[in-house]
């Protein structure tokens, strides 16, 4: 066998590995010549047949051409492999400090929002922030509010009643039953939550709802501390002056009971849709707590008064907001609440 054959397997295979564009093409090269099956392979078959000095010579020759199509190729190889890590990592970099690309940040509820500026407001003002459990005594949410069994008032509040004898509450007055019976006088605390009543859902009622109610026990506390207190909180909601006016209202846990309205601020009181053409805006009940309250959370009336309050958060949030269907709120439709 000529020295020439295996120089010119060297020579073709070394040219066939420079070519090579891809790994296959490499991998293919090398099998034609190294394979088990390969040319060198045949080659080194043949071996036998030589006389011992070829052998020697042609031998020597076999084993460099053998290690140089080895390096060649492994030398290669190593640059597909190079070629491979570097594309990959260029497809897997990230940049960190890129704001994420999936995730949009959220936004509060309205009555969230709404419900911080007032919890703020009466925090300024000297008001402890106090919540109470949904799930509520009969007790607390009533006749501790001198609304007795078989009182006619009980009808005015639709309840959803539990199995137990519990109920859901119906409004957050029970809270100030347990913030006069835990902190006793004097006292001043709101209590914001969600309120449940039975009431045939539509767009401007529902279900579940929110309020803010307060009060304020201390000595000596007149109606007049109660409409400051009052217009105070209203102007910080609205961002200006507002004028309200009172008229009775009947609510058996006050006396005497109002209800409080504000100058219509879409018209200035002049008549317009949603005051109904009246100029005015029913806001808020209030008045003086009912003594019998005082007396049956462990307060003499004859030392202790105070004014109460229930605000309609929801209602608030609507007018605030120019929400016009109550339903919006508890939609969880999120077109609707990444508006504000
Ligand atoms: N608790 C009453 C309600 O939810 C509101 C209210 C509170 C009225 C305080 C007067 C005084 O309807």
């Amino acid at each position: 066998m000529p020295d020439s054959t295996l120089i010119e397997l060297r020579r073709a295979t070394l040219a066939a590995f420079a070519s090579a564009d891809t790994m296959q093409q490499l991998e293919d090269a090398r099998v034609t010549a190294l394979g088990r099956k390969g040319t060198l392979a045949q080659i080194s078959k043949d071996f036998g047949k030589l006389s011992p000095e070829q052998r020697a010579s042609v031998g020597k020759l076999l084993n460099s051409v053998k290690q140089d199509l080895e390096s060649a190729y492994e030398e290669k190889k190593k640059h597909f492999e190079e070629a491979e890590l570097a594309r990959r990592l260029a497809g897997e970099w990230i940049d960190v400090t890129l704001p994420s690309p999936g995730l949009r940040p959220g936004s509060l509820h309205p009555i969230t929002l709404i419900q911080n500026e007032i919890e703020d407001l009466f925090t300024s003002l000297g008001f402890a922030i106090l919540y109470g459990p949904e799930v509520e005594t009969e007790e607390h949410n009533f006749d501790a509010l001198n609304i007795p069994a078989m009182h006619p008032a009980r009808d005015m509040q639709d309840t959803f009643w539990l199995s137990n004898g519990h109920l859901l509450r119906t409004h957050t007055s029970p809270v100030q039953v347990r913030g006069m019976r835990e902190l006793g006088p004097p006292l001043r605390m709101i209590a914001p939550g969600r309120v449940f009543r039975n009431e045939e859902v539509d767009a401007s009622h529902e279900h579940t709802f929110y309020q803010v109610e307060g009060m304020m026990v201390d000595r000596d506390v007149s109606v007049a501390n109660l409409i400051y207190f009052m217009k105070t909180l209203l102007s910080g909601v609205f961002h200006r002056e507002v004028t309200v006016r009172l008229r009775p209202g009947y609510f058996p846990f006050v006396e005497p009971g109002f209800e409080l309205d504000i100058r219509c601020l879409i018209c200035d009181g002049s008549g317009c849709a949603v005051c109904k053409h009246s100029g005015w805006v029913e806001l808020l009940p209030c008045g003086l707590v009912h003594p019998n309250v005082l007396r049956l959370s462990g307060i003499d009336p004859e030392e202790w008064g105070g004014f109460a309050f229930g605000l309609g958060l929801t209602r608030l949030a609507m007018m605030r907001y120019g929400i016009d269907d109550i339903r919006q709120l508890q939609g969880g439709d999120l077109r609707f609440l990444s508006q504000f």
